[in-house]
C-alpha cells in the first residue's frame, strides 16, 4: 500500500485527477477502460479538476464506463440525493460521460434485494474496474460497508449506522429523510478492482484513515481490507494524516518516488 501525504485537500484532488485521468488516457485502442466512482464530499475535489482539464486540455471520458459504489434504498428516481443524481451534477454531465455508460445500483427497485444480486451480476460481467475511488467513513466504512461487514461480502443491502445517517445529514433538508437502507458494493465486489484508490481529509477522518492503514486486518474497520489488495493508495491530507505512526516513512517514499513511478 502506498500512502500520499499532502499539503492540501486542493493536492489530493490533483493527485487522484492524476491517477483517473492516466488510466482514461492510457487505454489502448479498442479498450474502454471501466472507473468505479465514489459519491459524498471527498471525491468533490478531484471531479472539478477533472472537469478543468475536460474543458481546458481536452481530456475525454467518451467511451469510458463507470460504476457507482452504492445508492440509498428507497428514494424516487431523480431524488437529487440519490448517488445517481449526485455523480450527475459533480462530474459526469460537466464532462462527456454518456448517460448510460454509468452504472448504479438500483435503490428504487421494487425488491432491492433482487436489485443488489443484479448490480453485482453487472459488475462482474463489466468488470473488472480498473481504478475503484473511494472515500471513508469516520467509522471506517468504504462504500456503505459498516463495521462488521464481511471482508468478502458481494453486493447486498446494508442498514446504515445511525452515527452514518447522522454524518450524511448534512445533504437532506431534515436528518430523519437520510434513509436507512442502502445497496452497497461489498468489500470482496470493491476488492476486485485493479487499483484501489482511497482519499481522505480533515481532522475528522484522522482515526479512521490509521485504523485503515496501520490497525489490524479486521471487519470492524472494512476499510482495512486495502492491506490485503496487491495496488492499494491512500490519498490523504496533513489533517487526515495526523494519526498515522509511520507518516515520516510515508513521506520519505513519496519524496523518494522514482522518475515515473506511478501511483
Ligand atoms: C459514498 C460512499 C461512502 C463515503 C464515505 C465518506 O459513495 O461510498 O463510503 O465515501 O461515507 O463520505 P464523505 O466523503 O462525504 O466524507
Amino acid at each position: 500500500m502506498e500512502v500520499a501525504i499532502l499539503p492540501t485537500p486542493a493536492d489530493c484532488g490533483r493527485v487522484v485527477a492524476d491517477v483517473l485521468a492516466a488510466t482514461v488516457t492510457g487505454r489502448s485502442a479498442g479498450h474502454r477502460p471501466t472507473l468505479g466512482l465514489a459519491t459524498g464530499s471527498s471525491p468533490v475535489l478531484a471531479y472539478r479538476e477533472l472537469i478543468r482539464r475536460h474543458r481546458e486540455e481536452g481530456l475525454s471520458f467518451a467511451g469510458v464506463r463507470a460504476f457507482l459504489l452504492d445508492e440509498y434504498v428507497g428514494l424516487p428516481p431523480g431524488h437529487p440525493e440519490s448517488y445517481r443524481a449526485v455523480i450527475r451534477r459533480e462530474l459526469t454531465s460537466s464532462v462527456d460521460f454518456v448517460d448510460s455508460d454509468v452504472d448504479a445500483p438500483d435503490g428504487s427497485a421494487p425488491d432491492p434485494l433482487v436489485a443488489a444480486r443484479e448490480y453485482e451480476e453487472r459488475l462482474r460481467q463489466g468488470g473488472p474496474v480498473a481504478v475503484q475511488l473511494l472515500g471513508i467513513g469516520a467509522n471506517g466504512h468504504i462504500g456503505f460497508n459498516e463495521p462488521g461487514s464481511s471482508l468478502s461480502s458481494v453486493t447486498r443491502v446494508k442498514t446504515l449506522t445511525e452515527q452514518t445517517r447522522r454524518d450524511n445529514a448534512r445533504f437532506f433538508e431534515r436528518p430523519e429523510d437520510v434513509p436507512r437502507h442502502v445497496i452497497t458494493q461489498g468489500l470482496g465486489t470493491i476488492s476486485r478492482a485493479q487499483h484501489l484508490l482511497l482519499t481522505a481529509t480533515g481532522a475528522r477522518k484522522a482515526a479512521a484513515v490509521a485504523a485503515a492503514v496501520e490497525g489490524p486486518l479486521t471487519a470492524s474497520c472494512p476499510a482495512s481490507v486495502l492491506q490485503l489488495h496487491p495496488h492499494a493508495t491512500v490519498v490523504v491530507d496533513e489533517a487526515a494524516a495526523a494519526m498515522l505512526e509511520r507518516a515520516d516513512y510515508y513521506r520519505y517514499t513519496l519524496q523518494h518516488k522514482l522518475p515515473h513511478q506511478p501511483y
